[in-house]
């Protein structure tokens, strides 16, 4: 069965990239001969302000979104992120309000996000050695830098999680090292198969690492047993260790395992666009109308017929090897 039922989809999770930009240049990403010093990044007053950021997520929260997660670029290369989480917090009908960060920044912002009313954070780290990290993420940054984050985090009371992009032949080494980094702090690790996100990343269906193989690998060092309280539209299939209640194992399989069927996900991009897949070639501009005055209830009705409308499903259309080309870069979209 390859057709999405439309109906099996209600809208629950709104990503929110509050920047395009990003202090990495993640090779699966954004490439530094890409993304280099004549890259022209959005202008600054494309950029949704605040404001119109949290109109937006009010009127996506009054057709049925439960989670806001911000994203970037690097969301923390935004200033003064945590104005913009107060707001979001106390917009009634939220239940989760989380984001994904490189953690480079998170020792200085943890505890300010925290009281600011952010429940959560998903902190990619790929390596915990320097040397392979600093090749990954571009520009030599240090794996410890970010462990630092991670612990700060974890201090500040977020709740923290993983995310490991794995490259055969690039980090495999070290994915059991990390695996043990989340079982020592009692967290969830997430791997994620290198997807084909953008135009930019050479993505090679040899440099992927089915997640199959990956458990095979951890299963001889843990007892993984699959986690049975499962909702729908996760991204990911998880796994526990029995007695050991914070650790978790997931993987997020795009490409060996499409997930598309359950996929609840909405993205606004710092420029104001809707886009209904990570994979989407174009969005639906929502910021003109909302510069030119529209009421609340005017969006709502925009945003609910655009999710109606949808019918995306591109990681199944990639296993039929009917994807089309042309899509947005993963880092103008949020993760
Ligand atoms: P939780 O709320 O913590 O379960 O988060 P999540 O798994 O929904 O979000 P997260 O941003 O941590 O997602 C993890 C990664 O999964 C992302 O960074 C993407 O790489 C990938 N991912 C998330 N959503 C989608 C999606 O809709 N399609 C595809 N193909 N990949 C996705
Ligand atoms: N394939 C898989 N995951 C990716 N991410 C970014 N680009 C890719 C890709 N091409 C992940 C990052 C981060 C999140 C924002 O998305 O590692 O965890
Ligand atoms: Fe930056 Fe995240 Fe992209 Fe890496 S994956 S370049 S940290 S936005
Ligand atoms: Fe959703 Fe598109 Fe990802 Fe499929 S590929 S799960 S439709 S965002």
């Amino acid at each position: 069965m390859s057709v999405t039922d439309k109906a099996q989809r209600p809208l629950r999770d709104l990503r929110i990239s509050v920047t395009d930009r990003c202090n990495f240049r993640c090779r699966y990403c954004m490439p530094a001969e890409i993304f280099g010093a004549n890259y022209a990044f959005l202008p600054r007053e494309e950029i949704l302000r605040f404001g119109e950021i949290e109109m937006i997520a009010r009127s996506l929260v009054s057709v049925g979104v439960r989670k806001l997660r911000l994203t970037g670029g690097e969301p923390l290369m935004r200033r003064d992120l945590d104005v913009l989480i107060r707001r979001l917090a106390t917009i009634e009908g939220v239940d989760d309000v989380a984001m994904t960060t490189n953690g480079s920044l998170l020792t200085a912002n943890a505890q300010k996000l925290a009281e600011a009313g952010l429940h959560r954070v998903t902190v990619s780290l790929d390596a915990l050695d320097n040397a392979i990290f600093g090749k990954m993420n571009g520009v030599g940054a240090k794996a410890d830098r970010v462990i630092e984050g991670v612990d700060a985090a974890l201090a500040a009371g977020l709740g923290v999680k993983i995310n490991t992009v794995v490259q055969k032949g690039i980090n495999e080494s070290e994915l059991l090292p990390l695996a043990q980094f989340a079982h020592e702090r009692n967290i969830s690790i997430r791997y994620i198969e290198f997807m084909d996100t953008g135009n930019t990343n050479g993505w090679k269906h040899e440099q992927v690492v089915p997640s199959l193989k990956v458990l095979e690998k951890l299963q001889e060092h843990f007892s993984l047993e699959p986690v049975t309280n499962v909702a729908i539209g996760e991204t990911a299939k998880r796994y526990h260790v029995e007695g050991h209640d914070g650790f978790e194992v997931g993987f997020i399989s795009s490409v060996s395992k499409p997930f598309c069927r359950d996929c609840n996900r909405m993205r606004l991009s710092a420029d104001g666009h809707l886009y209904t897949c990570l994979f989407a070639h174009s969005g639906y501009d929502i910021k003109t109308p909302l510069r030119e005055g529209e009421t609340h209830q005017q969006l709502v009705s925009r945003v609910s017929m655009l999710w109606r409308a949808r019918d995306d499903r591109y990681s199944e259309l990639r296993s039929e090897g009917m994807a089309p080309i042309a899509k947005k870069e993963m880092s103008y979209l949020g993760g």
